[in-house]
């Protein structure tokens, strides 16, 4: 018996070792940490259940039948973080470069159906060579299944990837198809085809860092959610992130108690708009100042800046957040910041996560750039993502809302729950000079007319009360009493019901 009890310590003892002293070495000598020395930063002490840990390849090519390490190359199981019950995956570098093999991509698979049924979040830490060279298409099938795995969780439990090291061709397209990315700084990189492919095709010369770094895919091309400086600051990140989510789409949002008292007061907002109004301020300020505790976790916060998305707590429950950041671009909506705040949206909807809209926007950014690019389609994407979502919706129109764009942000014709605006709010079809030069086109080249016409239109429209009158509004507010108002209308709808009609699926312009 104790000979029995033995071997199972040393068959652990051997999965867990991985590919021996010499790759985890090396993998420490990166600035990475091993696949389950990430877990145990990840997970909360001792909460990590392990499966899979026997499983081994079934390739006889290559030499492989001499070669077989167990678990393959992935670290697989459930643990909690603070308590709450989340999926793992953690690719193994030192085992044949964490590459995806059948059983890999089995073991992957069989966490995210745990995970679907019993409603926790799947957290994939990819840290791989792609797929498993020696197994040819039966590590291509591997990825299929994961894929289509992705596909039917999505929207039934939060996915995270988080990338720390290399993730490359088709196997992009796994963590492209999760909820949010986050990467490590010099440590991790995507693309679909490498620098010397690219080389070779478009003879363009490009560092893999360049081509797919996390400063690349956090500022220029939009595919992650954030950049961290290390394998810790990630993985610590995560957890906070994590406090956020709800575990599925049957769960309520988590609620974490605070002392931050819903009716606090906020003075200074009085004050944060300028007397200019082509003054910017940072929008930032507010949103910290409005959430319990200043505790705010942007998504995107160096892309699309234009645009501000991430989550925080009103009386300690999550809320989505989403709001023109009048510092970048005017706080003009462009291609960008539409498909940035589009996914977010959805992503609220889809978990039931009330959603805070503060608006300051001027409009769509005009040039070519711009309609060649597609904004009419892209610009929908949002006006959708908010006509769609049935979750509670608040909106405050702290200053301008013109145009299209006024429709787009959480308008009350979206079916926003509670709209209000500061009194500093200007809403209207455009901005006064913009107005009053196609309106009175006869006055042009009189500057003393053309001024006072200019007034008059900004007396008349250049304010809350028409929108007010209509009812388009729900109330004028004092920029101090936001967050209390803001606690108040969620409280109001933490019981709203609202259905679409029924349908397969929607056709979102894409
Ligand atoms: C099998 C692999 C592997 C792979 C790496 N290894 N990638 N084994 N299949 N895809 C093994 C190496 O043989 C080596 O084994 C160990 O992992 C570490 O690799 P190194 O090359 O020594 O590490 P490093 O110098 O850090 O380079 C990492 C790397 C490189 C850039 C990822 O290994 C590499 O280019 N690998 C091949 C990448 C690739 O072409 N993959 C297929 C892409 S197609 P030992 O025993 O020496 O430690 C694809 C399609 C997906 O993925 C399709 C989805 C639809």
């Amino acid at each position: 018996m104790e000979d029995i009890l033995r071997q199972l310590e040393e068959k652990r003892a051997a999965a867990r070792a991985g590919g021996g002293a010499r790759r985890v070495g090396a993998q420490h000598s990166k600035g990475k940490l091993t696949a389950r020395e990430r877990i145990d930063i990840l997970l909360d002490p001792t909460s990590f259940e392990e499966y899979d840990m026997f499983a081994e390849h079934r390739c006889g090519d290559f030499g492989m039948a001499e070669q077989v390490i167990p678990g393959d190359g992935v670290v697989t199981g459930w643990g909690t973080i603070n308590g709450r019950q989340v999926f793992v995956f953690s690719q193994d570098f030192t085992v044949f470069g964490g590459s995806l093999s059948e059983i890999h991509a089995q073991k992957i698979c069989k966490v995210m159906e745990q995970a679907m049924k019993v409603g926790a979040p799947v957290i994939g830490i990819n840290d791989s060579g792609g797929a498993r060279i020696q197994e040819g298409v039966d590590s291509l099938a591997g990825y299929a299944d994961v894929f289509q795995l992705n596909v039917l969780a999505s929207g039934v439990v939060p996915q995270i990837s988080l990338v720390m090291g290399p993730c490359a061709g088709g196997a992009v397209y796994s963590p492209a198809m999760t909820d949010f990315i986050f990467m490590v700084k010099d440590s991790s990189y995507m693309f679909v085809t490498g620098p010397e492919v690219v080389k070779t095709v478009t003879h363009e010369s490009v560092t893999q860092e360049e081509l797919g770094g996390a400063i690349t895919h956090t500022t220029r091309s939009g595919v992650a959610d954030g950049a961290f400086e290390n394998d810790v600051e990630a993985l610590l990140q995560m957890r906070r992130f994590f406090d956020f989510l709800p575990l599925s789409n049957r769960e309520a949002v988590p609620v974490r108690p605070t002392d931050d008292p819903a009716d606090r007061l906020e003075p200074s907002l009085d004050t944060l708009i300028p007397d200019n109004p082509n003054k910017p301020y940072d929008m930032l300020e507010l949103i910290e100042k409005v959430i319990d505790d200043g505790d705010f976790f942007e998504t995107q916060p160096t892309y699309a800046r234009n645009i501000i998305t991430g989550f925080g707590r009103m009386e300690g429950a999550t809320v989505g957040i989403v709001a023109n950041q009048p510092m970048v671009l005017a706080g003009c909506l462009d291609i960008a910041s539409s498909i940035k705040a589009a996914r977010f949206v959805r992503f609220c909807d889809c978990y039931d996560i009330p959603i805070v809209t503060f608006v300051d926007v001027p409009g769509f950014l005009p040039g070519t750039a711009q309609e060649y690019g597609g904004i009419i389609k892209h610009g929908a994407k949002l006006l959708y993502a908010f006509a769609e979502a049935t979750v509670p919706k608040v909106t405050v129109i702290t200053r301008k809302a013109y145009g299209g764009a006024y429709d787009v942000m959480s308008s009350k014709h979206l079916r926003g729950d509670v709209n209000y605006a500061w009194p500093t709010a200007e809403i209207a079809v455009m901005g006064p000079k913009g107005a009053v030069e196609i309106i009175f086109r006869e006055d042009r080249g009189d500057e003393a007319k053309i001024a006072e016409r200019t007034e008059e239109y900004r007396r008349k429209f250049a304010n809350p009360f028409v929108a007010a009158h209509r009812g388009f509004l729900d109330d004028v507010i004092m920029p101090r009493s936001t967050r209390r108002r803001i606690c108040r209308s969620l409280a109001m709808l933490r019981n709203k019901k609202l259905e679409n009609p029924w349908k397969k699926h929607d056709n979102i312009p894409l």
